[in-house]
C-alpha cells in the first residue's frame, strides 16, 4: 500500500484555523472510510482509526502486529462527547475532565454500546482522552466521530515521538500519516481507571499520582506496575503486561550511587569489549564520563525530568539504528514524571536491574 504523508506546521495551523483545511479533510475521509491515519499528540503519535468500526479497529492490530486482547484508547475532541462514549460516568471523571483535559490523561470508563468489543479487546470498558496538541484536534474536529489510536509503532517497540519514527514503523503499512512536530511530553498519557469504585492508575504518565491524589487522596497506583508482573500480579491494563518499548539491544539500569555506576562501567565495559560488544550509555547531562564506549546519550538534566521524558523514546531508537549490544542506563527518581520514566525505562530492560 501507498502512504500518502501530509505535512502539518503546527505554526501555521495556530495562526490560521483554516489553513489546512484541504489536507485535514482528506485525512479525515480516510478516516470516515475506515482507514488508518496516523497523527500527533503531545505524548507520542498515534495510529489512528474510526472507534466505532469493528472493521477499521481490527486493522489496526493487523498493522501494529498487536495482540488482539490489547483495547485501544479512543479520541475525543470536546468534553461533551464523553457522553456518547461512555455510560455510568462518575462525577470525579468530569471533575478530572475539568482540571487535565485536554491533555495527558486517559479515563477508563464503562463503555456505551457504540463501542465495538473489537475496540475495547473485548472489555466492557473503554479508554478515552482528549489531546490537546493543535494539530491532533484539528484532526479530531474535522473527523467528527471518536478516533481509536494506539501508539503508532510495530508492537513491542518504543512509542514514536516523531514523524519520521512513524515512517520507519508504518510506512507501506496504513492509508496516511500526519507529519508534523517532535510530541511535546514523549511518554503515553496516564491511565486513571474509573470504572471501579476506587480509582486507580494503570500506566503513569505526565499527570502524576501526586497530582491526582489532589482531586481524590484515595486514588492510588495498580501494584503491578511498580514490579515485575507474575502469574499472581496482573496489570489491570492488558498492554502493561507485554514486554514493551523495547530497544532491540540489551537494556541493564545501574541503580546507586554515581561513583559506584563509573567504577562498574569501567571493568564491565572492558570485559563486555573482548567479546567485541558494541556498548552504549544512558546518562543525564550532570553525570559526565570518560569512558570508551560505542555511544554515550546524555538525555536530559536531572533538574528537568520533562526533558529526560521528551528524550527517552528516540534516545532508545537512535541506539538501535546504531546496532548496540548492550545498554546501561543510569536510573530515575520514582516520583512525579519519574514514575512514568522509570515505568518505561524498566519495562525495555525486561525488569533487568542492578543495585550497586
Ligand atoms: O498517550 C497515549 O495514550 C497514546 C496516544 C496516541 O494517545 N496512546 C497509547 O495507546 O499509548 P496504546 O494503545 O499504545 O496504549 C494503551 C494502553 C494499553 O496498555 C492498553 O492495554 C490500555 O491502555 N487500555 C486501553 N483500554 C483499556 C481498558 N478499557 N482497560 C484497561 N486498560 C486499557
Ligand atoms: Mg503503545
Amino acid at each position: 500500500m501507498e502512504t500518502e504523508i501530509i505535512k502539518i506546521d503546527p505554526k501555521k495551523l495556530k495562526d490560521n484555523k483554516n489553513y489546512y483545511d484541504g489536507e485535514l479533510e482528506k485525512a479525515a475521509v480516510v478516516i470516515n472510510n475506515g482507514g488508518l491515519v496516523a497523527f500527533p499528540t503531545e505524548t507520542v503519535y498515534g495510529l489512528g482509526a474510526d472507534a466505532t468500526n469493528p472493521f477499521a479497529s481490527k486493522k489496526i492490530y493487523l498493522a501494529k502486529g498487536r495482540p488482539s486482547d490489547n483495547p485501544l484508547i479512543i479520541h475525543i475532541y470536546d468534553k461533551n462527547q464523553l457522553k456518547e462514549y461512555a455510560i455510568d460516568i462518575p462525577d470525579i471523571a468530569y471533575k478530572i475532565a475539568e482540571k487535565f483535559w485536554p491533555g495527558p490523561l486517559t479515563m477508563i470508563l464503562k463503555k456505551s454500546a457504540i463501542i465495538p468489543k473489537e475496540t475495547s479487546g473485548g472489555l466492557d470498558t473503554v479508554g478515552i482522552r482528549m489531546p490537546s496538541d493543535e494539530v491532533a484536534r484539528a484532526f479530531l474536529k474535522k473527523v467528527g466521530i471518536a478516533v481509536a489510536a494506539p501508539s503508532a509503532n510495530i508492537s513491542g517497540r518504543p512509542s514514536p515521538t516523531m514523524s519520521r519514527h512513524v515512517i520507519e514503523d508504518m510506512d507501506g503499512k496504513i492509508d496516511m500519516i500526519i507529519d508534523s512536530d517532535k510530541a511535546k511530553i514523549g511518554l503515553e498519557s496516564t491511565i486513571v481507571d474509573l470504572s471501579t469504585s476506587v480509582p486507580s492508575i494503570l500506566r503513569p504518565g505526565a499527570i502524576s499520582l501526586e497530582m491526582l491524589q489532589k482531586i481524590d487522596k484515595n486514588i492510588y497506583i495498580d501494584p503491578a506496575i511498580l514490579k515485575k508482573p507474575d502469574s499472581k500480579l496482573k496489570p489491570k491494563a492488558p498492554g502493561m503486561k507485554y514486554r514493551h518499548y523495547a530497544p532491540k539491544a540489551e537494556l541493564i539500569i545501574l541503580k546507586g550511587d554515581f561513583k559506584a555506576i563509573e567504577a562498574y562501567l569501567k571493568k564491565e565495559v572492558e570485559k563486555q569489549h573482548k567479546s567485541n560488544k558494541r556498548i552504549a550509555l544512558i546518562l543525564s547531562k550532570e553525570n559526565n564520563i570518560k569512558i570508551n564506549v560505542e555511544d554515550i546519550k546524555y538525555i536530559g538534566s536531572r533538574s528537568s525530568y520533562e526533558e529526560i521524558a521528551n528524550n527517552l523514546f528516540s534516545t532508545l531508537r537512535e541506539l538501535d539504528n546504531n546496532n548496540i549490544d548492550i545498554i546501561y542506563s543510569e536510573s530515575f527518581e520514582n516520583t512525579g514524571i519519574g514514575m512514568a520514566i522509570m515505568n518505561r525505562l524498566t519495562k525495555a530492560a525486561g525488569y533487568n536491574i542492578i543495585e550497586l
